[in-house]
Protein backbone atom coordinates (compact mmCIF):
# COMPACT_ATOMS: atom_id res chain seq x y z
CA UNK A 1 0.00 0.00 0.00
CA UNK A 2 1.55 3.23 -0.98
CA UNK A 3 -0.06 5.85 1.61
CA UNK A 4 1.35 9.01 -0.73
CA UNK A 5 0.08 7.87 -3.48
CA UNK A 6 -3.85 7.20 -1.52
CA UNK A 7 -3.27 11.01 -0.12
CA UNK A 8 -2.55 12.11 -3.19
CA UNK A 9 -5.70 10.37 -4.96
CA UNK A 10 -7.59 12.18 -2.08
CA UNK A 11 -6.94 15.35 -2.70
CA UNK A 12 -7.61 15.02 -6.42
CA UNK A 13 -10.97 13.93 -5.11
CA UNK A 14 -11.61 16.36 -2.10
CA UNK A 15 -9.20 19.62 -2.26
CA UNK A 16 -8.01 21.61 0.22
CA UNK A 17 -4.45 19.92 0.93
CA UNK A 18 -4.17 21.91 4.48
CA UNK A 19 -6.38 19.75 6.14
CA UNK A 20 -4.40 15.84 6.69
CA UNK A 21 -6.60 13.04 6.29
CA UNK A 22 -6.56 10.22 8.69
CA UNK A 23 -5.43 6.71 7.83
CA UNK A 24 -7.24 3.44 9.46
CA UNK A 25 -6.69 0.01 8.40
CA UNK A 26 -8.78 -3.45 8.80
CA UNK A 27 -7.97 -6.68 7.85
CA UNK A 28 -9.72 -9.34 6.30
CA UNK A 29 -9.76 -12.79 7.74
CA UNK A 30 -9.20 -16.55 6.95
CA UNK A 31 -11.72 -18.99 9.28
CA UNK A 32 -8.72 -22.14 10.00
CA UNK A 33 -11.46 -24.43 11.02
CA UNK A 34 -15.02 -24.22 12.73
CA UNK A 35 -17.17 -23.57 9.91
CA UNK A 36 -20.83 -22.89 10.34
CA UNK A 37 -20.32 -22.82 14.05
CA UNK A 38 -20.89 -19.26 14.65
CA UNK A 39 -24.52 -19.00 14.03
CA UNK A 40 -25.08 -22.26 16.42
CA UNK A 41 -23.02 -21.03 19.30
CA UNK A 42 -20.19 -23.08 18.19
CA UNK A 43 -16.37 -22.38 17.88
CA UNK A 44 -14.20 -21.00 15.25
CA UNK A 45 -10.49 -20.25 14.95
CA UNK A 46 -9.91 -17.05 12.22
CA UNK A 47 -6.98 -15.00 11.84
CA UNK A 48 -6.74 -11.69 10.41
CA UNK A 49 -5.26 -10.67 6.96
CA UNK A 50 -3.05 -8.32 5.97
CA UNK A 51 -5.29 -7.97 3.17
CA UNK A 52 -7.87 -5.70 4.01
CA UNK A 53 -9.44 -2.51 3.75
CA UNK A 54 -7.62 1.21 4.04
CA UNK A 55 -9.84 4.17 5.27
CA UNK A 56 -8.49 7.83 4.26
CA UNK A 57 -11.12 9.98 6.48
CA UNK A 58 -11.75 13.56 7.08
CA UNK A 59 -14.53 15.81 9.28
CA UNK A 60 -15.61 19.17 6.92
CA UNK A 61 -18.06 21.41 7.79
CA UNK A 62 -21.62 20.75 7.95
CA UNK A 63 -23.20 17.94 7.30
CA UNK A 64 -22.53 15.94 4.16
CA UNK A 65 -21.18 12.81 3.97
CA UNK A 66 -18.70 12.15 0.64
CA UNK A 67 -17.88 8.50 -0.02
CA UNK A 68 -15.86 6.81 -2.77
CA UNK A 69 -13.48 4.38 -3.14
CA UNK A 70 -10.77 3.03 -5.45
CA UNK A 71 -11.97 -0.32 -6.05
CA UNK A 72 -15.23 0.91 -8.06
CA UNK A 73 -16.60 4.60 -9.95
CA UNK A 74 -19.81 4.86 -7.94
CA UNK A 75 -19.38 7.95 -5.17
CA UNK A 76 -22.24 9.13 -3.26
CA UNK A 77 -23.04 12.32 -1.57
CA UNK A 78 -26.07 12.45 1.03
CA UNK A 79 -26.90 14.56 4.33
CA UNK A 80 -26.97 13.62 7.67
CA UNK A 81 -30.63 13.79 8.48
CA UNK A 82 -31.80 10.74 10.37
CA UNK A 83 -31.46 6.94 9.85
CA UNK A 84 -30.48 6.08 6.03
CA UNK A 85 -32.22 3.41 4.39
CA UNK A 86 -30.51 0.76 1.66
CA UNK A 87 -29.27 2.12 -1.40
CA UNK A 88 -29.54 -1.25 -3.21
CA UNK A 89 -26.79 -2.97 -5.04
CA UNK A 90 -24.15 -0.43 -3.52
CA UNK A 91 -20.85 -1.20 -1.69
CA UNK A 92 -21.88 1.96 0.35
CA UNK A 93 -24.26 -0.12 2.43
CA UNK A 94 -21.63 -1.45 4.35
CA UNK A 95 -20.62 2.42 6.04
CA UNK A 96 -23.88 3.36 5.61
CA UNK A 97 -25.06 0.59 7.99
CA UNK A 98 -22.21 1.19 10.58
CA UNK A 99 -23.40 5.05 10.62
CA UNK A 100 -27.20 4.19 11.66
CA UNK A 101 -25.80 2.30 14.46
CA UNK A 102 -23.96 5.29 15.26
CA UNK A 103 -26.64 7.50 15.14
CA UNK A 104 -28.95 4.98 17.02
CA UNK A 105 -26.53 5.29 19.89
CA UNK A 106 -27.39 9.09 19.63
CA UNK A 107 -23.55 9.68 18.50
CA UNK A 108 -23.09 13.12 17.13
CA UNK A 109 -21.84 13.06 13.49
CA UNK A 110 -21.07 16.06 11.32
CA UNK A 111 -19.65 16.01 7.60
CA UNK A 112 -17.27 13.89 6.67
CA UNK A 113 -14.72 13.01 3.39
CA UNK A 114 -14.17 8.84 3.26
CA UNK A 115 -11.95 7.78 0.62
CA UNK A 116 -11.54 3.87 0.67
CA UNK A 117 -9.69 0.90 -0.81
CA UNK A 118 -9.46 -2.66 -0.57
CA UNK A 119 -7.52 -5.61 -1.76
CA UNK A 120 -9.24 -8.20 -0.26
CA UNK A 121 -10.84 -9.96 -3.02
CA UNK A 122 -14.77 -9.61 -3.07
CA UNK A 123 -17.21 -12.15 -2.63
CA UNK A 124 -14.09 -14.46 -2.04
CA UNK A 125 -15.29 -15.56 1.38
CA UNK A 126 -12.24 -13.56 3.10
CA UNK A 127 -14.80 -10.94 4.77
CA UNK A 128 -14.25 -7.75 2.42
CA UNK A 129 -17.81 -6.44 3.88
CA UNK A 130 -17.06 -7.33 7.69
CA UNK A 131 -13.83 -5.13 6.66
CA UNK A 132 -15.10 -2.31 5.84
CA UNK A 133 -18.02 -2.35 8.34
CA UNK A 134 -14.55 -2.21 10.96
CA UNK A 135 -12.62 0.41 9.35
CA UNK A 136 -15.31 2.67 9.18
CA UNK A 137 -16.43 1.97 12.76
CA UNK A 138 -13.30 2.38 14.40
CA UNK A 139 -12.25 5.57 12.41
CA UNK A 140 -15.79 7.13 13.67
CA UNK A 141 -15.17 6.59 17.07
CA UNK A 142 -11.64 7.31 16.76
CA UNK A 143 -12.53 10.72 14.87
CA UNK A 144 -15.92 11.15 17.29
CA UNK A 145 -14.39 10.15 20.74
CA UNK A 146 -17.47 7.92 20.92
CA UNK A 147 -15.24 5.41 23.32
CA UNK A 148 -16.90 2.19 22.15
CA UNK A 149 -15.14 -1.14 22.49
CA UNK A 150 -13.75 -3.16 20.41
CA UNK A 151 -16.81 -5.48 21.24
CA UNK A 152 -19.00 -3.04 20.85
CA UNK A 153 -18.48 -2.09 17.51
CA UNK A 154 -17.98 -5.79 16.14
CA UNK A 155 -21.83 -6.25 17.03
CA UNK A 156 -22.79 -2.96 15.40
CA UNK A 157 -21.41 -4.15 12.08
CA UNK A 158 -22.56 -7.80 12.87
CA UNK A 159 -25.84 -5.43 12.79
CA UNK A 160 -25.40 -3.45 10.05
CA UNK A 161 -24.52 -5.92 7.72
CA UNK A 162 -27.73 -8.33 9.35
CA UNK A 163 -29.90 -5.76 9.22
CA UNK A 164 -29.11 -2.99 6.79
CA UNK A 165 -27.05 -5.10 4.07
CA UNK A 166 -29.60 -7.74 4.54
CA UNK A 167 -26.86 -10.89 5.44
CA UNK A 168 -27.75 -13.10 8.02
CA UNK A 169 -24.42 -13.63 9.19
CA UNK A 170 -22.55 -14.69 12.57
CA UNK A 171 -20.31 -12.84 14.50
CA UNK A 172 -16.75 -14.88 13.33
CA UNK A 173 -16.02 -12.34 10.40
CA UNK A 174 -16.35 -9.06 12.10
CA UNK A 175 -15.06 -10.25 15.62
CA UNK A 176 -11.59 -11.80 13.72
CA UNK A 177 -11.67 -8.47 11.77
CA UNK A 178 -11.97 -6.23 15.25
CA UNK A 179 -9.89 -8.75 17.83
CA UNK A 180 -7.42 -9.95 15.64
CA UNK A 181 -3.51 -9.94 16.77
CA UNK A 182 -0.38 -10.61 14.60
CA UNK A 183 0.71 -13.95 14.14
CA UNK A 184 -1.88 -15.59 16.77
CA UNK A 185 -5.15 -16.92 15.22
CA UNK A 186 -8.54 -16.54 17.60
CA UNK A 187 -10.54 -19.36 19.25
CA UNK A 188 -13.55 -17.92 20.04
CA UNK A 189 -16.94 -19.02 21.25
CA UNK A 190 -19.42 -17.72 19.61
CA UNK A 191 -21.85 -18.68 22.41
CA UNK A 192 -20.04 -16.92 25.27
CA UNK A 193 -17.55 -14.58 23.26
CA UNK A 194 -14.76 -15.55 25.32
CA UNK A 195 -12.08 -15.70 23.17
CA UNK A 196 -8.13 -16.74 23.48
CA UNK A 197 -5.36 -15.74 21.24
CA UNK A 198 -3.42 -18.95 19.74
CA UNK A 199 -0.04 -18.13 18.35
CA UNK A 200 0.01 -19.72 14.41
CA UNK A 201 3.18 -21.18 14.61
CA UNK A 202 3.60 -23.32 11.26
CA UNK A 203 7.32 -24.19 11.47
CA UNK A 204 8.68 -25.04 7.74
CA UNK A 205 5.00 -24.79 6.81
CA UNK A 206 2.79 -21.86 5.20
CA UNK A 207 -0.85 -21.08 5.01
CA UNK A 208 -1.75 -20.16 1.27
CA UNK A 209 -5.52 -19.11 -0.14
CA UNK A 210 -6.56 -20.20 -3.17
CA UNK A 211 -9.67 -18.37 -4.64
CA UNK A 212 -11.87 -20.04 -6.84
CA UNK A 213 -12.90 -17.57 -8.89
CA UNK A 214 -16.16 -18.74 -9.23
CA UNK A 215 -18.85 -16.01 -9.87
CA UNK A 216 -21.09 -15.55 -6.33
CA UNK A 217 -24.23 -16.86 -7.27
CA UNK A 218 -26.89 -18.26 -4.27
CA UNK A 219 -24.71 -18.25 -1.13
CA UNK A 220 -27.14 -15.79 0.52
CA UNK A 221 -29.76 -17.62 -0.06
CA UNK A 222 -28.49 -21.20 1.17
CA UNK A 223 -26.49 -19.58 3.54
CA UNK A 224 -30.35 -19.20 4.62
CA UNK A 225 -31.65 -22.46 4.35
CA UNK A 226 -28.69 -23.89 6.28
CA UNK A 227 -29.53 -21.42 9.34
CA UNK A 228 -33.03 -22.72 8.82
CA UNK A 229 -32.07 -26.46 8.62
CA UNK A 230 -30.16 -25.81 11.87
CA UNK A 231 -33.04 -24.12 13.77
CA UNK A 232 -35.24 -26.82 12.90
CA UNK A 233 -32.53 -29.35 14.43
CA UNK A 234 -32.47 -27.32 17.66
CA UNK A 235 -36.22 -27.78 17.52
CA UNK A 236 -36.89 -31.33 17.29
CA UNK A 237 -33.59 -31.87 19.63
CA UNK A 238 -35.56 -30.47 22.61
CA UNK A 239 -37.65 -33.28 23.07
CA UNK A 240 -34.13 -35.03 23.91
CA UNK A 241 -32.86 -32.09 26.10
CA UNK A 242 -33.23 -28.00 26.49
CA UNK A 243 -31.19 -27.00 24.26
CA UNK A 244 -30.47 -23.50 22.43
CA UNK A 245 -28.39 -24.34 20.20
CA UNK A 246 -26.66 -26.85 18.55
CA UNK A 247 -23.31 -26.80 20.07
CA UNK A 248 -25.22 -27.59 23.37
CA UNK A 249 -24.48 -31.17 22.49
CA UNK A 250 -21.25 -33.11 22.58
CA UNK A 251 -19.27 -35.50 19.84
CA UNK A 252 -20.96 -38.11 22.34
CA UNK A 253 -24.78 -37.35 21.96
CA UNK A 254 -24.50 -37.49 18.33
CA UNK A 255 -25.92 -40.97 18.04
CA UNK A 256 -29.08 -39.71 19.30
CA UNK A 257 -29.70 -37.58 16.49
CA UNK A 258 -30.98 -40.52 14.25
CA UNK A 259 -33.64 -40.77 17.42
CA UNK A 260 -34.64 -37.30 17.34
CA UNK A 261 -34.33 -36.15 13.77
CA UNK A 262 -36.19 -37.77 11.05
CA UNK A 263 -35.53 -36.05 8.19
CA UNK A 264 -32.15 -36.70 7.27
CA UNK A 265 -31.47 -33.64 5.77
CA UNK A 266 -31.61 -31.91 8.69
CA UNK A 267 -29.97 -34.92 10.97
CA UNK A 268 -26.81 -34.49 8.33
CA UNK A 269 -26.61 -30.46 9.22
CA UNK A 270 -26.77 -30.99 12.62
CA UNK A 271 -24.07 -33.91 12.50
CA UNK A 272 -21.58 -31.56 10.42
CA UNK A 273 -21.78 -28.45 13.52
CA UNK A 274 -21.75 -31.34 16.64
CA UNK A 275 -18.18 -33.30 15.17
CA UNK A 276 -17.06 -28.92 13.45
CA UNK A 277 -16.90 -27.95 17.03
CA UNK A 278 -14.75 -31.13 18.00
CA UNK A 279 -12.36 -30.61 15.53
CA UNK A 280 -12.17 -26.80 16.49
CA UNK A 281 -11.35 -27.88 20.30
CA UNK A 282 -8.78 -30.92 19.02
CA UNK A 283 -7.22 -28.63 16.33
CA UNK A 284 -6.40 -25.88 19.09
CA UNK A 285 -4.82 -28.26 21.56
CA UNK A 286 -2.77 -30.06 18.63
CA UNK A 287 -1.51 -26.58 17.66
CA UNK A 288 -0.36 -25.58 20.84
CA UNK A 289 1.47 -29.00 21.11
CA UNK A 290 2.74 -28.04 17.34
CA UNK A 291 1.49 -30.94 15.83
CA UNK A 292 0.81 -29.31 12.55
CA UNK A 293 0.14 -33.12 10.88
CA UNK A 294 -2.67 -33.26 13.21
CA UNK A 295 -4.00 -29.91 12.86
CA UNK A 296 -3.77 -30.55 8.91
CA UNK A 297 -6.06 -34.30 9.21
CA UNK A 298 -8.81 -31.65 10.92
CA UNK A 299 -8.85 -29.42 8.21
CA UNK A 300 -9.47 -32.25 5.52
CA UNK A 301 -12.03 -33.72 7.72
CA UNK A 302 -13.85 -29.85 8.43
CA UNK A 303 -13.71 -30.20 4.60
CA UNK A 304 -15.06 -33.73 4.12
CA UNK A 305 -17.85 -32.85 6.66
CA UNK A 306 -18.72 -29.26 4.57
CA UNK A 307 -18.87 -31.56 1.49
CA UNK A 308 -20.52 -34.71 2.41
CA UNK A 309 -23.10 -33.27 5.59
CA UNK A 310 -23.53 -30.01 5.20
CA UNK A 311 -23.23 -29.33 1.37
CA UNK A 312 -21.99 -26.05 1.23
CA UNK A 313 -18.91 -26.67 -1.47
CA UNK A 314 -19.45 -27.64 -4.67
CA UNK A 315 -17.11 -28.45 -7.96
CA UNK A 316 -15.06 -25.71 -7.74
CA UNK A 317 -13.44 -25.71 -3.94
CA UNK A 318 -13.55 -29.75 -4.16
CA UNK A 319 -11.73 -29.39 -6.83
CA UNK A 320 -9.13 -27.05 -5.32
CA UNK A 321 -9.27 -29.50 -2.23
CA UNK A 322 -9.13 -33.01 -3.41
CA UNK A 323 -6.81 -32.41 -6.06
CA UNK A 324 -4.76 -29.84 -3.88
CA UNK A 325 -4.40 -32.81 -1.39
CA UNK A 326 -2.80 -35.00 -4.02
CA UNK A 327 0.05 -32.93 -4.23
CA UNK A 328 3.39 -33.10 -2.05
CA UNK A 329 4.13 -31.00 0.80
CA UNK A 330 -0.24 -30.91 1.52
CA UNK A 331 -0.42 -30.93 5.24
CA UNK A 332 -4.67 -29.85 5.02
CA UNK A 333 -6.42 -28.24 3.38
CA UNK A 334 -10.18 -27.22 3.46
CA UNK A 335 -12.74 -24.41 2.37
CA UNK A 336 -13.20 -21.27 4.19
CA UNK A 337 -15.96 -19.07 4.81
CA UNK A 338 -19.50 -19.42 3.80
CA UNK A 339 -18.91 -22.02 0.99
CA UNK A 340 -20.55 -22.55 -2.78
CA UNK A 341 -17.45 -20.92 -4.05
CA UNK A 342 -14.57 -18.40 -2.44
CA UNK A 343 -11.62 -19.63 -1.30
CA UNK A 344 -9.73 -22.62 0.24
CA UNK A 345 -7.11 -22.68 2.82
CA UNK A 346 -4.11 -24.95 3.15
CA UNK A 347 -0.96 -25.49 5.20
CA UNK A 348 1.75 -26.41 2.71
CA UNK A 349 5.53 -27.15 3.37
CA UNK A 350 7.71 -24.15 2.63
CA UNK A 351 9.50 -26.22 -0.12
CA UNK A 352 6.83 -27.46 -1.70
CA UNK A 353 4.43 -23.85 -1.67
CA UNK A 354 5.61 -22.91 -5.36
CA UNK A 355 5.04 -26.49 -7.38
CA UNK A 356 1.57 -26.21 -5.47
CA UNK A 357 0.39 -23.50 -6.79
CA UNK A 358 1.89 -23.90 -10.51
CA UNK A 359 0.48 -27.75 -10.73
CA UNK A 360 -3.13 -26.98 -8.93
CA UNK A 361 -3.37 -23.68 -11.12
CA UNK A 362 -3.30 -26.07 -13.90
CA UNK A 363 -5.76 -28.87 -12.88
CA UNK A 364 -8.23 -26.55 -11.96
CA UNK A 365 -8.29 -24.70 -14.97
CA UNK A 366 -8.37 -28.04 -16.93
CA UNK A 367 -11.24 -29.25 -14.65
CA UNK A 368 -13.24 -26.15 -14.19
CA UNK A 369 -12.10 -23.67 -16.99
CA UNK A 370 -10.89 -21.55 -14.59
CA UNK A 371 -7.92 -19.87 -13.22
CA UNK A 372 -7.40 -19.65 -9.80
CA UNK A 373 -5.79 -16.96 -7.90
CA UNK A 374 -3.23 -17.52 -4.74
CA UNK A 375 -2.42 -15.57 -1.69
CA UNK A 376 0.40 -16.03 0.72
CA UNK A 377 -1.07 -14.08 3.79
CA UNK A 378 0.39 -13.12 6.68
CA UNK A 379 -1.30 -12.93 10.02
CA UNK A 380 -2.40 -9.14 11.35
CA UNK A 381 -3.86 -7.17 13.74
CA UNK A 382 -7.72 -5.86 13.78
CA UNK A 383 -8.89 -2.53 12.68
CA UNK A 384 -7.43 0.51 13.89
CA UNK A 385 -5.36 3.98 13.10
CA UNK A 386 -2.36 3.54 11.34
CA UNK A 387 -1.41 7.56 10.12
C1 LIG B 1 -19.86 -16.40 6.48
C2 LIG B 1 -20.55 -15.69 7.63
C3 LIG B 1 -19.96 -16.11 8.98
C4 LIG B 1 -19.91 -17.63 9.10
C5 LIG B 1 -19.30 -18.27 7.86
C6 LIG B 1 -19.39 -19.77 7.86
O1 LIG B 1 -18.52 -16.00 6.40
O2 LIG B 1 -20.43 -14.30 7.48
O3 LIG B 1 -20.69 -15.53 10.02
O4 LIG B 1 -21.18 -18.15 9.36
O5 LIG B 1 -19.91 -17.81 6.67
O6 LIG B 1 -18.59 -20.30 8.87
Amino acid sequence: MDTNNFTEKFYEKYGNRSDKPVLFFSPGRVNLIGEHTDYNGGFVFPCALNYGTYLLIRKIKGTTLKFSTINFKEYLETELKGLFLNTGKSWTNYPLGVINEFIKKECKLSGLEFLYYGDVPNGAGLSSSASIEMVTAVALNELFGTALSTLEMVKMSQKAENEFVGMNCGIMDQFAVGFGKKDNAIFLNCDTLFFENVPLVLSDCSLIISNTNKRRGLTDSKYNERRSECDQAVKLLQSYKPIRNLSELNISEINFLDKYIRDPVVRKRARHVISENGRVVEAVKVLKENNIIRFGELMNQSHDSLKEDYEVTGTELDTLVYEGRKLPGVIGTRMTGAGFGGCTISIIRKADSAEFMNTLSAVYLKKTGLVPDFYQPEISDGAGRIQ
